[in-house]
């Protein structure tokens, strides 16, 4: 639960102010977002991979090696209980948006901001409404052809061979997720950055600002000139970084941000 000291309300005021008066405001999401809506985060507290449990089965070149062992070993892992990959599909499928996912559809709908780039692969944003979305490492939703790059819905999908075949080129497909060792696809890493060169403020939340290239978009966009805003329970290597650190859940952080914000509008709106 938030403690609302009078120091936490001004730093709350001054990120209003601040997002309210900014040009181009640019969301960096991570994992952090969606601890309110059950899914667990991959570091920190409570993290899948805390306590040293592996990453399993996420290595590109392994996937590479042999995709139809690949997909015969997730659909194996999906099935276990107690297998990060199980925890995850589980804890994903049950997922909804939480608060601080509906406050970011409003903050795009009143012009508060302007893309949210995303590092989780949980499908959230879009189930909450948000209209201009970067999905950095992909979306467990979809799959996608390593050949001609075509993305198609999981759930359309009939897996009647291993490996599955695209149906536009007979490529090999994977997840759209992105693998650990594999390229971020170009078209999403162009529009990331050119996101991050136009931005005039980054707001970092519920990230833990470990994996790049994202983790290198709120420095980039800080030597640009931008301003950082981090809202997060924990501090993180991007803290030093930043203008304002909000220290809370982003499910609580959030929705006070907008509250704020429509203030803010009502009174220089004179309405
Ligand atoms: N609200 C906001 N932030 C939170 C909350 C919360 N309720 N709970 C935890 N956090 C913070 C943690 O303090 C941590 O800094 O969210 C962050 C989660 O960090 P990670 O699990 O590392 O998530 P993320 O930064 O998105 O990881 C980046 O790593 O494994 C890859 O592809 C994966 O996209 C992921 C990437």
């Amino acid at each position: 639960m938030l403690n609302l000291t009078p120091e936490f309300s001004k730093s709350l005021d001054q990120a209003a102010y601040l997002v309210s008066h900014s040009e181009h405001v640019v969301m960096l999401a991570g994992a952090g977002l969606s601890v309110e809506s059950g899914i667990p985060p991959f570091r920190g507290p409570g993290g899948l991979w805390a306590n040293g449990k592996g990453q399993t089965n996420l290595s590109y070149r392994e996937f590479l090696r042999n995709p139809g062992e690949w997909w015969e070993t997730r659909f194996r892992n999906e099935d276990k209980p107690g297998d990060p990959t199980y925890e995850l599909k589980i804890a994903v499928d049950q997922a909804s948006p939480n608060p601080g996912h509906h406050a970011i559809v409003e903050m795009e709908q009143h012009g508060f901001l302007q893309c949210v780039v995303t590092q989780n692969v949980d499908n959230l944003h879009r189930v909450a409404g948000n209209q201009n979305i970067l999905e950095i490492h992909g979306n467990r939703s979809f799959l996608r052809c390593i050949k001609c790059g075509n993305r198609l819905p999981r759930d359309d999908y009939h897996f009647d061979i291993l490996p599955p075949r695209c149906t536009q080129c007979d490529g090999i497909i994977k997840m759209d997720t992105v693998m650990f060792g594999e390229p971020i696809p170009e078209d999403v890493l162009m529009a990331c950055r050119q996101q991050v060169e136009t931005c005039d403020l980054m707001l970092l939340v519920g990230t833990s600002g470990t994996v790049n290239p994202a983790a290198r978009f709120p420095i980039i966009a800080k030597e640009l000139g931008a301003s950082l805003i981090e809202i997060n329970p924990d501090e993180t290597p991007l803290t030093p970084w930043c203008d304002i650190i909000l220290n809370g859940s982003s499910g609580e952080l959030l929705p006070l941000l907008l509250k704020r914000l429509l203030n803010i509008s009502l009174i220089e709106r004179g309405t």
